[in-house]
């Protein structure tokens, strides 16, 4: 294994020779230096695991260091060596972003210590990193199969809206890929490295989803021994995806629509106010308007939500997409299954596409799915599959399937410029200016909506 190199700064010469004897071991090479110039030269290429500096140096000082290292190298751990007077220093340092500190003199153990734990913390930030990769990597674009024209609009609205902050309501029957729209669309957003939480909303019961969300302190409530993180404080940087919001209790909603407003929360228990950055997308295959009508989803929340729209047409009504997903989940269970499915039957397809699919997508990928692992033959044929669609009567055939929905321009114009507005943060000149009209324009467009109930 190579050596882990430690960079130590220091002007004073003793101090330097000390470091090096200490730490120079099998494991670490040490490499010093008496001005912070230099060492920033040194640790440009990445290859350093540690840097140690004094803080009070002639010149560049150790503060504008680590800062200087937190632009050019920001997982480098800086540990900041100082005497007892700049001890003040040295936690404004820590606040800045410095791994640790350690007063002078010291010891040997005590800076051992120190490095070990800053070799431990850099590890774990590789790791992290590196799952992070591996996690980001299970989702790839071309695993979405759609070639109507649909999904192609589609996928055209998820490259536009993924790099904004926008909040993307997603609506679609159960079995649409909803969820794969939120991962299409963190997936493209610059927050990709960052988590993407997801929370059902659907599975959980309003006191532990709260908690859930926004997480909660020690002895909050019976069996809460921990402090608790919620997702919203996971996600932070990342996106969080509330899934089936529209099952959400009504005082959460309230909660929720706060936190949407303000960007602001408390854990359970705590009246500490913490705000995250993050992204919401929300989800639902309930008709919202009417769950609105009924009282059982807040208004002002569910417009919050739905700065932007992305709604999945069911399955029946793009029925020519069957052959493309069928081919798909053909390769994706041969790769899970070891097996060498090479295709399906003319007949077993013509079978498929007569259906109704009220399960949409999942119901198709279960029945191949059921067709690979207990199938014998090269191909799927009709009795590798009947099986499965008998179970689910088909719905009467809708007639000449509309693949097209109609919608009045206005709706069209608003999304785009409630999508506009929070892409620029709220700030009207710039919106306006992004939409090439004035802003006495665009303010008679909001209050128009306003009062017709259409935004907030
Ligand atoms: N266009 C598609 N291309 C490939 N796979 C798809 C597509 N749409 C859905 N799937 C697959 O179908 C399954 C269901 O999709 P997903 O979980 O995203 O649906 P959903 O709308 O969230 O459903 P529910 O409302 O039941 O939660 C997943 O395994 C997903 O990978
Ligand atoms: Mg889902």
């Amino acid at each position: 294994m190579p050596k882990e190199k430690i960079v130590v700064v220091d002007d004073d010469e003793y101090m330097r020779e000390g470091l090096v004897e200490t730490l120079d071991s099998p494991e670490f090479s040490v490499v010093s230096f008496d001005n912070a110039a230099a060492a920033l030269d040194e640790i440009s290429d990445g290859s350093a695991s540690i840097l140690l500096t004094d803080l009070r140096m002639p010149e560049m000082d150790g503060m504008e260091l680590l800062a200087q290292v937190k632009r050019l190298d920001p997982k480098l751990p800086v540990v900041m060596m100082t005497a007892f007077a700049t001890i003040e220093t040295a936690v404004e340092a820590m606040k800045k972003g410095a791994f640790d500190y350690i007063m002078k003199p010291f010891k040997a153990e005590e800076i051992d210590v120190v490095v070990t734990k800053a070799l431990e913390y850099r590890r774990l930030v590789a790791e992290n990193e590196y799952l992070r990769k591996e996690l980001g990597k299970k989702f790839s674009l071309s695993d979405f199969i759609g070639d109507c024209a649909e999904m192609k609009g589609l996928f055209e609205k998820i490259r536009q809206i993924a790099p904004s902050t926008a909040t993307v309501f997603i609506r679609g029957e159960s079995g649409t890929g909803k969820e794969l729209v939120a991962r299409a669309i963190h997936s493209q957003s610059p927050r990709r490295d960052k988590p993407m939480v997801r929370v059902n909303c659907a599975a959980l019961s309003a006191g532990v989803l709260e908690s859930e969300l926004f997480g909660h302190e020690r002895g909050a409530f019976t069996g809460a021994d921990k402090r608790r993180i919620g997702r919203f404080e996971m996600a932070d940087g990342g996106t969080i995806f509330l899934d089936e919001v529209s099952e959400m209790d009504l005082a959460l909603q309230g909660k929720l629509l706060r936190v949407l407003q303000e960007k602001e929360f408390e854990r359970v228990g705590s009246s500490e106010t913490i705000s995250a950055n993050v992204r919401i997308l929300a989800s639902s295959n309930r008709d919202m308007e009417k769950a609105i009508e009924e009282g059982s989803f807040r208004q002002d929340l569910y417009y919050r939500l739905n700065v932007v729209n992305v709604e999945l047409i069911p399955l029946r009504r793009r029925k020519g997409d069957i052959r493309a997903l069928v081919k798909h989940f053909i390769e994706k269970y041969n790769r899970e299954e070891g097996s060498r499915v090479k295709g399906i039957s003319d007949e077993a397809l013509a079978m498929l596409e007569n259906y109704d699919w009220p399960g949409n997508v999942r119901e198709l990928e279960n029945i191949i799915e059921r067709a690979i692992v207990l199938g014998t033959g090269e191909r799927i044929e009709t009795g590798n599959i009947s099986a499965g669609l008998e179970k689910v009567p088909g719905r009467p055939q809708e007639k000449g399937a509309a693949t097209f929905e109609p919608r009045p321009l206005e709706d069209v114009e608003r999304e785009h410029v409630m999508l506009m507005l929070s892409y620029n943060q709220d700030h009207r000149q710039q919106t306006a200016q992004a939409l090439g009209i004035s802003e006495r324009s665009l303010r008679d467009r909001l209050n128009r909506w306003r009062e017709a109930g259409l935004i907030e």
